[in-house]
């Protein structure tokens, strides 16, 4: 372990992190880029054989960017896209941001340290950075945003914004991390370093679908019917909804989910495992409709959806008239199908949503140091144990977050306020796991 790395885990002043040199390589989880054709032809692109845990060089910093010393990490369903190299490696995504100037060009490298979730200590700062200073702990919102952009000043997530982890390199499963300033969060003090890792990403995508002006506007009193509501996004629309005062709706895929979702405090919950026929089925979409409406009272004014074409015309039906459909992804595949007859003749909307600008990231970290809305996270891997750990989240078998612990030599540190943890709030997801 290097000096650096020491006197991050024994809190050492800023005076003395800034005495510590930085070390030429770190520890990452990286992708190949001569594996990039691994899985082509199979089936079941186990991303335990693309997850490699070894040292890379030491990038260099920017001038609006910071070196942070990563505490622990989290999985995202965009690790598992990376890891399969599907629908594209994300190789290209690096070679396009080299091409971008000399800072980009650092990005593009034959391997790629991937990771969009981070807790963890700011170790150097560049030279351009006013807000930030070392020593300060902190989160890492996802956006990776070229600010000289125009059009990122309306809504950083039009102008030229990328995924970092995803389409950057230097993300957050791994020991060091380089991130621009405009990513840094203060991390919630009652957290530990792993809850704190598990948040970012999904609570600030789920916040701006539902919450923000440029999502659905969820008002007070909404159904809000909510796919996977056990997984990742789910777990943060769950508690967004119930903490905006609407009444959410929970779709899961096994009794035990059901029951994690009573205890979240959701009253309405569907197991799609026990409907009748597959979620494609138009007489599927009827019996859930009425399967709402008997539990729920109403059809959904929001239906929050990334499931993609599997459940897609699902949405597009059950939404009430003049309801709106708010998606960010396609689990299941990206050629949705759905019936327009229900869309424009009952004036629905579907509206596009990715991410969220460092805004909307922000309230929802407020939100989360307010302990207003928990961390879902269930079960903590170690930096080595990356492969397993991701491949949990590709077969479906987690609920709520999967953390990684990096620098952290256990799990539990880093809480600097113990008397504002809601400790049974905080374990629902672990001991459902
Ligand atoms: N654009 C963005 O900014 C953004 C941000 C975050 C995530 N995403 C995307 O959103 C998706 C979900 O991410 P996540 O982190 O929430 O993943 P996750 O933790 O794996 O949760 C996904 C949930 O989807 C449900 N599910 C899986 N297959 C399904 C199917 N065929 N029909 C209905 N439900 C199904 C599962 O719940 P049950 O089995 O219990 O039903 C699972 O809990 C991914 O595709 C990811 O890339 C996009």
């Amino acid at each position: 372990m290097s000096e650096l790395e020491e006197a991050v885990l024994a809190d050492a002043s800023a005076a003395e992190l800034l005495a510590c040199p930085v070390p030429d390589r770190l520890r990452a989880a990286h992708l190949r880029r001569a594996d990039a054709d691994l899985f082509d032809g199979e089936d079941d692109p186990d991303v335990r054989r693309s997850l490699h845990v070894g040292e890379v060089p030491m990038p260099h910093l920017a001038p609006d960017e910071v070196l942070l010393a990563v505490m622990a990490s989290s999985v995202n369903f965009n690790t598992v896209w990376s890891a399969t190299f599907r629908p594209v490696p994300t190789f290209a995504f690096l070679a396009r941001l080299g091409r971008q100037d000399d800072w980009g060009a650092r990005h593009d490298q034959p391997h790629h340290v991937v990771g969009s979730d981070a807790s963890g200590v700011v170790v150097r700062v560049g030279a351009g950075v006013r807000r930030w200073a070392v020593g300060d702990r902190v989160v890492v919102a996802p956006a990776y945003v070229d600010s000289e952009d125009p059009h990122t000043h309306a809504d950083a997530m039009t102008g030229d914004q990328r995924a970092w982890g995803f389409e950057t390199n230097f993300g957050g499963l791994a020991d060091f991390a380089v991130v621009k300033a405009s990513q840094l969060l203060p991390k919630p003090e009652h957290l530990t370093w792993e809850e704190a890792a598990s948040t970012t990403l999904c609570a600030a995508t789920a916040y701006r679908m539902l919450v923000s002006s440029r999502g659905a506007v969820m008002k007070q009193g909404d159904v809000v019917l909510i796919w996977g509501a056990a997984g990742g996004l789910g777990g943060f629309a769950v508690q967004l909804v119930l903490a905006g005062g609407g009444i959410p709706v929970a779709v899961v895929g096994s009794a035990a989910k059901a029951e994690l979702m009573g205890r979240l405090g959701c009253r309405h919950v569907v197991n799609r495992a026990a409907l009748p026929a597959g979620i494609r089925d138009p007489a599927t979409w009827r019996a859930l409709g009425k399967q709402i409406r008997a539990t729920a009272g109403e059809d959904p004014h929001i239906v929050f959806e990334y499931t993609g074409e599997e459940t897609f015309g699902a949405s597009v039906y059950l939404a009430r008239t003049g309801g709106t459909v708010v998606t960010c992804g396609s689990s299941s595949g990206y050629e949705h199908r759905y019936d327009n007859r229900y869309l424009w003749m009952r004036l629905k909307r579907i509206v596009g949503s990715h991410g969220a600008n460092y805004q909307e990231a922000w309230e929802v970290n407020r939100l989360i140091g307010l302990g207003r809305i928990n961390p879902t996270l269930s079960s903590v891997y170690s930096l080595d144990e990356v492969g397993e750990a991701t491949r949990a989240v590709q077969l479906n078998q987690h609920v709520g977050k999967v953390g990684v612990l990096c620098l952290a030599p256990k799990p539990g540190l880093g809480v600097e306020d113990p008397a504002r943890r809601d400790e049974d709030r905080l374990a629902l997801f672990r001991t459902a796991d």
